[in-house]
């Protein structure tokens, strides 16, 4: 049967297909090269405590507490210094006489953190504390807020802070432990406050539109709005509150339609929560991927700061053995790029950095693209699960199928994929669930895969050809063969050189094709695809990764 689908294949294929197409350099290993000329996209980078300059980490932080700036009521001061969590914050002024750019935080909520005067002009106390033991404030009280706001508003406003270009963005509110305004931290909130969800969202909404107000110059002058600057560092829904469980809201996204931009912390554990992410702007479609809301503001303006973190491998109190290392890492910068971040935080030695400079300078470069200013597009083929519960299902759940950034792979008649035959469990922590890399051809039935670019990265109307490189990283598992196949300029389907796989060497591979004639106009069959690869051998073959890059 399937020596007889075989010979058909070949018989079809010699009377449509054109051959002599590029020509495949094979090089063991994975692949992260991209020209020469590529330049870091504005308002992007990597972030962090501290500059790296060797590393490319430029922005540093500017951290105060609330009390060192606004010591009494009323009063402000420049001149004070402050420890928190053991960490020496220089007084206001001489970090402020940096003529590098910064990030901010302004750490209120904290009961070291807060000036005195507040617990007594406000008749507060600590309402819970957080995991490192440190009592926090209740800064939904009228009377706390207004302290908090007047301070906001006397930097950012009166002193016009907003306008500084050094500062690149400001985490807000500056509450919780280590201002991640992260509702488990301190316990139960609905207990330990009394608040009805009611009640709690009256004074969040009130409080986001209060900063989006002072930093948008409490006027209707569009040239003097900042509010770009503001980045909410609550969890996406429905992380955003816990402690009100028949209340869940969409509070980060209130945030972000307010202005905003958005902060997470926790990509390392790339399959968890992260598959449907509204403020975010990417939502999970039926078939299981990710997928972009078109109408997202946050991905649609370039001034906004989309972030995340990716430091917690040998830190933070995870642990990931040396042979998963470069794994986690990886997954994690790949799942940062796929939710559309433009201001990465690492931290040098946790991030890798030194370790890996190939892929995190790819990592750099990537961030803060568009379809139309991306240098490459790239899809990630796989299946991992996502344990977070959604409350809502789709095909295959809960496995989610594929990263991908302005190149998608679907199943189609003729083309339905399998899992790869690599299982990873676990890894950074439990929740992270199973994750099955790659993915396979399905012979007979299902002899290719097929690509989709995005129209907005290569305009299909054009039929002048764009040069690109194909780069396709394969598990070399097993003897067979395979070929990239796209239509050219004169309209016919193109073969490239078949890639001949020995599958001895079990190590992911990269097989790289030049083409200087391919018109990707969604009219490669089956599917209506860009481009497909296709096995020639007789035992399927198994991708894992597929980058197109404009040379
Ligand atoms: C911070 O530094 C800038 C630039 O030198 C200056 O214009 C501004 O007044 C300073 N801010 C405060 C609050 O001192
Ligand atoms: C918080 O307490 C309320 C009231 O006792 C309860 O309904 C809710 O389940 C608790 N939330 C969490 C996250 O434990
Ligand atoms: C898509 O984004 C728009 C604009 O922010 C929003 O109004 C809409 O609710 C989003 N759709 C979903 C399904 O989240
Ligand atoms: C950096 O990482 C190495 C392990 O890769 C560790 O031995 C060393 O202590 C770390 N240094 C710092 C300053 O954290
Ligand atoms: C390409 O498109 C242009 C504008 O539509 C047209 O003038 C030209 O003849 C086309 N060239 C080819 C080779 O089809």
């Amino acid at each position: 049967m399937y020596k007889k689908y075989l010979l058909l294949l070949i018989s079809v294929t010699t009377l449509i297909v054109a051959n002599g197409g590029a020509v495949p350099t094979v090089v063991v290993g994975e692949d992260w090269s991209f020209p020469a000329s590529v330049q870091q996209a504005p308002n992007s980078g990597l972030y962090s405590e501290e500059a790296s300059p060797n590393y490319n980490v430029n922005l540093k932080v500017f951290d105060v507490a609330w009390k060192q700036i606004n010591p009494s009521q009323g009063v402000y001061a420049t001149n004070i210094q402050a420890t928190v969590k053991d960490m020496p914050f220089a007084t206001f002024a001489s970090q402020n006489a940096s003529t590098s750019p910064f990030w901010m935080r302004i750490w209120n909520s904290g009961d070291l953190w807060a000036p005195s005067y507040v617990k007594t002009l406000c008749n507060v106390g600590v309402i819970g504390k957080d995991y490192d033991g440190e009592g926090h404030l209740p800064i939904w009280n009228t009377c706390v807020w207004n302290e908090i706001k007047a301070m906001y508003r006397y930097f950012f406003l009166t002193k016009n802070m907003r306008a500084d270009p050094r500062l690149k963005f400001i985490q807000i509110p500056g509450a919780f432990n280590w201002c991640e305004f992260d509702f488990d931290v301190i316990g139960n909130y609905s207990t330990s406050t009394g608040y009805t969800f009611a009640q709690f969202n009256t004074w969040f909404q009130t409080a986001m539109d209060d900063l989006v107000y002072i930093f948008n110059g409490e006027n209707n002058d569009p040239t003097d709005d900042y509010a770009y600057k503001l980045i909410y560092t609550g969890e996406d829904y429905p992380f955003d509150v816990d402690s009100w469980p028949a209340a869940k809201n969409k509070l980060a996204s209130d945030a972000v339609n307010r202005g905003m931009g958005i902060r997470t912390g926790i990509t390392e554990v790339s399959n968890f929560h992260l598959s449907n992410i509204p403020a975010y702007g990417y939502l999970i479609d039926s078939n299981g991927y990710m997928v972009l809301n078109k109408s997202s503001i946050l991905q649609n303006n370039p001034k906004r700061v989309i972030a995340t973190e990716n430091e917690c491998y040998n830190a933070c109190g995870y642990k990931v053995p040396a042979a998963n290392i470069f794994y986690a890492v990886k997954m994690s910068n790949l799942k940062a790029l796929q939710m559309g971040v433009n201001w990465l935080y690492v931290v040098n030695n946790d991030s890798y950095l030194k370790q890996y400079t190939a892929h995190w300078n790819w990592v750099r470069l990537s961030l803060g693209r568009y379809p139309n200013t991306a240098f490459d597009a790239w899809v990630a083929l796989r299946d991992a699960q996502d344990k977070f519960s959604y409350g809502f299902s789709w095909t295959g759940a809960p496995y989610v199928k594929n990263y991908e950034r302005f190149l998608t792979q679907r199943d189609v008649v003729g083309a339905v994929t399998k899992r790869g035959t690599t299982k990873y469990t676990n890894v950074v922590e439990s929740n992270n669930g199973i994750a099955y890399e790659g993915r396979q051809t399905d012979i007979p039935n299902n002899p290719s895969i097929v690509f989709y670019l995005d129209d907005q990265f290569i305009v299909p109307t054009s039929n002048i050809s764009t040069p690109v490189q194909v780069k396709v990283t394969y598990l070399d598992n097993q003897a067979t063969s395979w070929i990239l196949q796209y239509t050219n300029t004169a309209g016919v389907l193109v073969s490239s050189d078949p890639v001949v796989q020995q599958g001895t060497s079990k190590a992911l591979t990269t097989a790289t094709f030049t083409l200087t004639d391919a018109l990707f106009q969604n009219n490669v069959q089956p599917g209506n695809s860009d481009f497909k690869i296709t096995t020639t051998g007789s035992q399927n073959i198994e991708i894992w990764f597929v980058r197109v890059i404009k040379q």
